[in-house]
């Protein structure tokens, strides 16, 4: 089956064509330069910009995969979570192209797109598996039991891990998207240099909570002699790093145990993290358990991964939307 997979939930405007579930192609236009003076997403802005690239988009990855509409067979958007606004764009565009070229459309939510992209590169993992989602907007665990059956089992209580990257990133006057910057600039610093908080939350709990290290670090900025020079700046990098990396690994290490699964897989844009991944990796070893990480352009936003979890709803379903549905900000799976 040939799936036009549209993603417009935040911030990057993205689109793919699969093939059973191959990528045929898959492209995206990003917006960081767009929100880069503001430190941080401008909603209005972000949906403004989603209208005028969507077409551009959509028809790039069509020409890419040298399919035209007429040949696809299903079209996937992002249904929730995310800013209204720029869901609307992605969502309203598809069931227009469902409408007129009389093509089934299903609505995404965008938590199974992350939890399903490592199909995209790797078909032999097994379920159920344990599923960490690291992103701007979510931190939360999942078992995730079939390619549509996910059980939530955590989520963050305040800032999720990306949006911590992002703040601190601010603070240290380093550029958004901040999540690569500090991972770039703690290069070469001491991740014990600085022991900020890690917050464990109740004994056996898998919630997240990230405010506090971000307070921290605020608080840390505060009693240096300005500037701070480029070998502070790297100790303070790696160590909000490692704090933020040390909870992440060990509460996914915990959700297995609890929910007995033998393989952890990672998404969402933080899970591009390099630290993060050698990290799991290798406590992932120590227990005997399997890991899986997608490649990094799978784990940032991406049409591929709404592709693919529409084609498996649709096939679980059969059944197209109701174009009377409408999007949603907050994740419908838990
Ligand atoms: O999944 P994603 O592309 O989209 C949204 O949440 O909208 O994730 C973006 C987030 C941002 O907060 C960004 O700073 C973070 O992922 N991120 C990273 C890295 N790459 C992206 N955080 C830490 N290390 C990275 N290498």
């Amino acid at each position: 089956m040939l799936v036009l997979g549209i993603e417009s939930s935040c911030d990057d405007t993205a689109a793919a064509v699969l093939d059973e579930g191959r990528v045929l192609a898959s492209v995206l236009s990003s917006q960081d330069e767009l929100h880069s003076p503001y430190g941080g997403v401008v909603p209005e802005l972000a949906s403004r910009k989603h209208v005028q690239a969507i077409n551009v988009i959509v028809a790039r990855t069509l020409a890419e995969a040298e399919v035209s509409l007429a040949d696809i067979e299903l079209v996937a958007a992002t249904q929730g979570p995310g800013l209204i606004g720029s869901l609307l764009v992605g969502f309203s565009y598809a069931k227009a192209l469902s409408f007129f070229h009389k093509i089934p459309m299903v609505g995404v939510d965008h938590m199974a797109g992350h939890l399903l992209a490592i199909f995209l590169e790797q078909q032999e993992i097994q379920f159920p598996f344990i599923a960490l989602i690291v992103s701007g907007g979510t931190t939360a665990l999942f078992r995730a039991d079939d390619f549509t059956t996910f059980h939530h089992l955590g989520r963050t209580r305040d800032d999720a891990a990306g949006e911590a990257f992002d703040k601190v990133a601010k603070l240290l006057d380093l550029p958004y998207p901040g999540g690569p910057h500090v991972a770039s600039r703690s290069a070469g610093g001491d991740p014990e240099k600085i022991r900020f908080p890690r917050a464990w939350l109740a004994e056996g709990s898998l919630d997240f909570s990230f405010s506090g290290v971000k307070t921290a670090v605020l608080n840390h900025v505060n009693t240096l002699t300005s500037p701070v020079s480029s070998a502070q700046l790297a100790d303070i990098c790696a160590s909000f790093q490692e704090a933020v990396v040390d909870v992440l690994v060990e509460k996914t290490l915990l959700a297995a145990k609890q929910q007995n699964c033998r393989t952890v897989v990672i998404g969402g844009g933080v899970a591009a993290n390099a630290r993060l991944r050698e990290s799991m990796q290798r406590r992932c070893r120590e227990r005997g358990l399997s890991f899986f990480a997608p490649a990094p352009n799978y784990c940032t936003d991406n049409g591929a991964m709404i592709g693919l979890a529409g084609l498996h709803k649709y096939r679980k379903t059969e059944r197209p939307i109701n174009f009377t549905e409408d999007v949603y900000s907050r994740s419908q799976l838990g």
